[in-house]
């Protein structure tokens, strides 16, 4: 088992890699009561793994992180007993950590929480930084607060029952990091996806540590995404636009969104020709381009929405090359403009 720490000014958490379901009992000794969060599939696939604590099941889907939902939680919560020291477990995917993290931050004005990541995607990216929220009004994570877990427990031992396009939806998160801060992740998914070539049996056990790390540094240097944590959102601008007008799994519609990203990066004249081609070609390959069906001008419709609120100006997330990324504030009808070109 590794374990890699993480240390920002509000705590310190850490990330557990690998450990299995022992991992978890043997962090729990804890002075207060212990409660545990999860989605209605986690529960049905793993309920005999569960600790014995109180179980909250929220059903499985992005439709859970809301409001709504963060009330009755709250409430259910106060009913079971639950206090300043109790300590809340989530387990499942980035929509249980989202909401876990948030309902833990809110519950009497903070409380501890955990993780236990059960899908790629978590556990390179949504369960890691300490960011949590929900979704209002059709924009994605518009309410949320910033709270690091104690701890996060990561395991591809969890994966075996993740659905393909789960798994898949994860890799899309996995090639953003191979973007922005580590082009051999990009280069190692080329060769497993394009040249078929790949001697690595034990990709997973790899590379999950790696986006970790990744993910951890610069978290450390901007927990609060005043800067370099932007980075971490090559893709997102369009991608939370996807994700919300076609339901496709938040990394494949990230993957999207970074296939955008590249394209106008070409245009602004900072990536290659050819380097947007092999990026194009990858994500391809990895059956993460599907064809969008969504009327146009929907997708700029839902980019304005989402950020006309915040500001004028969009920190754009642009490719510079393979493995690296620069941030740099665009107009929003700048942004507007390239969606509209590329029929968004
Ligand atoms: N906070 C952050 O920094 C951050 C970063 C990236 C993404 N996110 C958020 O994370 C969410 C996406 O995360 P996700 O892709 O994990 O989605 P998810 O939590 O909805 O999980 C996807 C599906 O996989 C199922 N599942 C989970 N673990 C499983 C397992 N081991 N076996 C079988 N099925 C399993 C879930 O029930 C669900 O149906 C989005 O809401 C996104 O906004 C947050």
């Amino acid at each position: 088992m590794e374990k890699i720490r993480l240390r920002v000014e509000s705590g310190i958490c850490e990330i557990y890699f690998g450990g299995g379901w022992e991992s978890l009992l043997s962090r729990l000794c804890y002075p207060g009561n212990t409660f545990i969060i999860t989605d209605s599939n986690v529960n049905s696939l793993y309920k005999d793994k569960f600790p014995d604590f109180p179980v909250l099941v929220v059903e499985a889907g992005e439709k859970s992180k809301s409001f709504q939902m963060t009330s009755e939680l709250i409430v259910r919560l106060a009913g079971l007993g639950a206090d300043r020291n109790s300590l809340l477990v989530g387990i499942g995917g980035g929509m249980v950590s989202d909401l876990t993290g948030l309902v833990a931050s809110l519950f009497m004005r903070g409380i501890d929480c955990a993780f236990v990541s059960t899908t790629l995607l978590a556990q390179v990216d949504a369960g890691i930084g300490g960011k949590n929220g929900v979704n209002a009004g059709g924009i994605k994570n518009i309410a949320g607060t910033f709270r690091q877990p104690e701890f996060v427990i990561c395991d591809p031992l969890f994966l075996s029952t993740l659905p393909l396009n789960e798994y898949r939806s994860g890799l899309g998160e996995v090639v953003k990091y191979g973007l922005i801060g580590n082009r051999d992740i990009f280069l190692r998914l080329e060769e497993r996806y394009v040249s078929g070539s790949s001697p690595e049996n034990d990709f997973c056990e790899s590379v999950i540590p790696e986006c970790i790390k990744i993910k951890t540094a610069i978290v450390e240097m901007d927990e609060k995404e005043g800067g370099k944590r932007r980075l971490l959102n090559l893709g997102h601008t369009a991608g939370h636009a996807i994700e919300a007008a076609t339901g496709l799994p938040h990394g494949v519609a990230v993957a999207h969104g970074i296939a955008f990203a590249a394209l106008v990066s070409e245009e602004m004249g900072y990536l290659s020709y050819d380097e947007r081609e092999r990026i194009e070609k990858l994500l391809e390959q990895m059956d993460l381009l599907p064809p969008l069906d969504v009327a146009e001008g929907k997708i700029s419709g839902l980019v304005f929405l989402d950020k006309k609120r915040a500001m004028k100006d969009i920190s754009f997330v642009f490719l510079k090359g393979i493995g690296e990324a620069v941030i740099e504030k665009v107009p929003l009808e700048v942004i507007n403009g390239w969606l509209k070109k590329k029929g968004y």
